[in-house]
């Protein structure tokens, strides 16, 4: 897989998380020129430091989801230093939880700002730009709480069944741009995510030996980067508005 994104511009938004920071990682060493970015600036430093060749200075963007302002700028700032945004990656969200009567509409709104409306915001900026150039390559990252609701996760749960339709409608709208979205959705994986809401559902459940669904056996960051990667890749050319659960097949649907 060495160098199999050699030169290819992939955004990455909300890269300084467990999950982004290793699909930025994979893609930096598969060759890619990888833009970072989330909130915040140090974050995004630390994970710079760790990327090789394919990421320069310019390419950390700190923003706010919640500013389209800000999104649009980064877009517009990409395309200009390197002509062009072959993918871009969503993989922000907010890790608010808790029992549903207790979470008010402040709650709502800034789960559903930055998980929906941020990953709208993103897609809204970058496809004039995949447009023009012919191609492009969206991975949003949701979850599996878009289809196995989880009490405590409802927003988030809420937030990510949008987004996998949200995918879906892009994906066939911009089907003749030779566009192709696409969508992860993971189970719990090892991270600071998970443990707070594993923490949330003990405390609101007064269970100790309570987990939210039950898994197999808990992911880990690199088994959603390389579900990513592949879905950027053109090993799966032929795939297009798609959901791929990656939950050691804990999802109990189809
Ligand atoms: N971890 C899991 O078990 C799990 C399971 C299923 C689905 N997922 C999904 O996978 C994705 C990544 O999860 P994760 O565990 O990597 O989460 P995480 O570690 O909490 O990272 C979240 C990322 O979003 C960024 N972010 C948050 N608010 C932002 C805003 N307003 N503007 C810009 N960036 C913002 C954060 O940057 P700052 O810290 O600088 O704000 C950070 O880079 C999320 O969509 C999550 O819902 C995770």
């Amino acid at each position: 897989m060495d160098q199999e994104f050699n030169g290819k511009v992939v955004w990455i938004v909300g890269a300084s998380g467990a999950i982004g920071a290793e699909i930025a990682q994979s893609l930096n060493a598969a060759g890619a020129v990888t833009v970072i970015s989330g909130r915040s600036h140090e974050k995004l430093q630390a994970l710079a430091s760790k990327l090789g060749s394919g990421h320069h200075g310019d390419d950390t963007v700190p923003l706010d989801v919640a500013s389209a302002t800000q999104v649009n700028a980064a877009a517009r700032g990409v395309a200009a230093r390197h002509g062009r945004i072959d993918a871009l990656v969503n993989s922000t969200s907010l890790s608010l939880f808790g029992d549903f009567l207790a979470l008010d509409d402040g709650v709502w709104n800034d789960v559903l700002e930055v998980k929906l409306m941020g990953y709208i915001r993103s897609c809204r900026a970058v496809i004039p730009y995949m447009i023009e150039q012919g191609a492009g390559n969206i991975v949003n990252i949701s979850g599996r709480s878009a289809r196995q609701p989880i009490s405590i996760h409802l927003p988030g749960g809420c937030a990510n069944a949008a987004v996998n339709l949200l995918s879906k409608g892009l994906a066939d709208q911009y089907y003749e741009n030779n566009l192709r979205v696409n969508v992860v959705a993971p189970g719990p994986i090892e991270s600071d995510r998970f443990a707070r809401i594993q923490s949330t559902h003990e405390q609101t459940t007064k269970r100790a030996d309570a987990r939210p669904v039950l898994s197999r056996r808990m992911g880990l960051p690199s088994d959603v980067a390389q579900a990513v990667l592949w879905l950027l890749s053109d090993r799966s050319r032929h795939l297009t508005g798609t959901v791929m659960p990656v939950d050691g097949g804990s999802t109990v649907c189809l």
